[in-house]
């Protein structure tokens, strides 16, 4: 009766000890009861006679009632805002299976998600989170000027900080639909690399809308296909120049050259990809063939020789043409925000995590600058902290006077 009135109240003043008490006990509950029914119901029990899969409904006539196997559910741990706890899978399971069912499994046990990741061989983690916690980040937003090349631009659902190191991974993909927090995310990592001894260049083909407001901390700025692609063959040609120096140094990147030596860092901004792909005739075919070709190069020759992309886009499907698949593969960082189609979706995260596109396809539209960010290892969602443009121009504006001078960015020799 007690719990009944002061309930609600112990649980916003004190959610960590409200869910260790009262949440976490009856969570675990819900778990226990279900196991068996959500495993018929997901086809995941096997029949002990054959080995046929019972599904829900099904009943054998005549005989002893069937009583299925079920995989096998280790103890369940707490941890904050959720739990966890290992299964065995029956023989003949995948990791997919349980995936699949992930969303049931939320919907059984009153939680806000759950995830299914592979532990060991024939054993899959299923972790649930009792709220998002990205829906009210707790962590407070810093301004450091951090590590070279590194941006601390949001939170983690883990509660970490979600930082862009783009040292160790060069290059990125960032995708979602209008309003679903990609400029945030550009204006959080401009604000956290102008303070920084880096040079920073723009391609916005949507007339320098969006990217034009860091002018002055920007090095470079194309706002039509046809200055993205000067600007683009001038990079190539400045990675070149780099290979060459690194060369005749003995080198083998950037960074092994004596600092006072070392040419700047080049963070190349991309917005709204999709304006350098589109078609409408044969000559701008030729046009997004070498804008494609260029970026590819780039990509490939660029983390070695401290140039870095960032690209970005509204609908980056398999449609804007073969260019798009090829660049992908050089991008190894993904950040997929809420998006509309699947085809972006799968773009974005298809070919790394085939489970994180269920998680993509889920953002809702009330938690903008939401994420599901992929690297080569795990994937994983985060939120962005909230830059306004008006934040991000005056961060860029003080930091003018950092901005490098590349003369050869301007050369118009093809
Ligand atoms: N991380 C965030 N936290 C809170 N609100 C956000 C966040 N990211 C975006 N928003 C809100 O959503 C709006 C649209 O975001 P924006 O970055 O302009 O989307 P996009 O560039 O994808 O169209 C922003 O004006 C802001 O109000
Ligand atoms: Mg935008």
């Amino acid at each position: 009766m007690v719990l009944l009135v002061a309930g609600p109240a112990w649980r916003r003043r004190h959610p960590a000890a409200w869910w260790l008490c009262v949440g976490f006990p009856a969570a675990a509950l819900r778990v226990v009861r279900t196991w068996r029914p959500l495993m018929a119901a997901c086809g995941l029990a096997q029949s002990r006679k054959a080995a046929l899969a019972v599904v829900s409904g099904l009943v054998t006539s005549g005989g002893p009632p069937p009583n299925p196997r079920v995989p096998g559910r280790g103890r369940t741990h707490p941890k904050a805002g959720g739990f966890w706890f290992l299964v065995r899978l029956l023989p003949g399971q995948v990791p997919e299976d349980f995936v699949k069912a992930a969303p049931a499994m939320a919907h059984d046990w009153e939680m806000h998600a759950v995830r299914v990741t592979t532990e060991r061989p024939g054993v899959v983690r299923v972790s649930a989170t009792f709220a998002d916690p990205l829906r009210h980040p707790s962590v407070p937003r810093q301004r450091d000027p951090g590590r070279l090349l590194r941006v601390v631009v949001g939170v983690l659902e883990s509660g970490g900080a979600w930082a862009i190191d783009l040292r160790q991974v060069p290059h990125w993909l960032v995708v979602g639909a209008t309003r679903s927090g990609k400029s945030t995310l550009i204006n959080a990592l401009v604000s956290g690399l102008a303070p920084q001894r880096v040079a920073l260049v723009g391609i916005d083909c949507k007339g320098g809308m969006e990217l034009s407001l860091f002018g002055q901390r920007l090095s470079a700025l194309a706002t039509d296909r046809a200055e993205a692609i000067r600007l683009l063959n001038a990079l190539v040609r400045m990675a070149r120049e780099r290979m060459e120096h690194c060369r005749s140094a003995g080198v083998r990147t950037l960074w092994g050259l004596p600092e006072e030596e070392r040419p700047v860092p080049v963070v190349v901004i991309v917005d709204e990809i999709a304006e350098l792909f589109l078609v409408a005739n044969r000559m701008e075919k030729d046009d997004a063939q070498s804008v494609a070709t260029a970026l590819v190069r780039l990509a490939q020759l660029g983390a070695a020789l401290g140039i870095f992309l960032i690209v970005a886009g509204q609908r980056v499907g398999s449609d804007l043409g073969p260019g798009v698949t090829a660049l992908r593969s050089q991008l190894g960082g993904r950040v997929c925000h809420r998006v509309t189609d699947s085809g972006t979706a799968e773009m974005a995260l298809g070919d790394l995590h085939r489970d994180a596109l269920h998680a993509a396809q889920s953002i809702a539209p009330d938690v903008p600058g939401t994420a599901v960010l992929a690297c080569g290892g795990g994937w994983e969602r985060a939120r962005s902290h909230l830059v306004s443009e008006r934040e991000a121009q005056a961060i860029a504006n003080e930091y003018r006077h950092l901005t490098p001078d590349l003369p050869q960015l301007h050369d118009d020799t093809p």
